[in-house]
């Protein structure tokens, strides 16, 4: 039997919006900030290193609608949104989330902004 080609373990979806300049809504990526332009190539660039890429898929997405708690990324499976990323707090998440398998609490969304989920079920027409 041929083996199946093994799904990501994780997939880290990156919030790379970035908003036009001028504008008053704050964005993950901002022309003013130039650590929130490198921080999907940094994220790419250590599941590299590390030799975890592919296991981990990291994915450019547009706005996840937490943009005040930015730069954001979500991991899943879980449901975990981490806000206000840096550098060093995403070298932390993949060592101690994604390969460790703890959750690091300090950059997660507090939880009134990120409130239990509704059903699709519940609100259908
Ligand atoms: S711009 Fe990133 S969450 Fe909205």
């Amino acid at each position: 039997m041929i083996p199946g080609v093994p799904q990501p373990a994780f997939y880290i979806f990156k919030c790379q919006q970035s908003a036009p300049p001028g504008m008053p809504k704050p964005s993950c990526v901002s022309q003013n900030d130039p650590e929130s332009q490198q921080l999907f190539q940094h994220l790419a660039q250590s599941l590299m290193m590390k030799g975890i890429i592919g296991t981990v898929q990291p994915i450019q997405t547009g706005c996840l609608n937490r943009c005040q708690q930015g730069p954001v990324m979500l991991v899943e499976p879980g449901h975990t949104m981490y806000v206000e990323l840096t550098k060093e707090k995403i070298d932390r998440i993949i060592d101690e989330h994604i390969i460790g398998g703890n959750i690091v609490s300090e950059y997660v969304i507090p939880d009134e902004m990120w409130g239990e989920a509704i059903p699709p079920s519940q609100m259908a027409k």
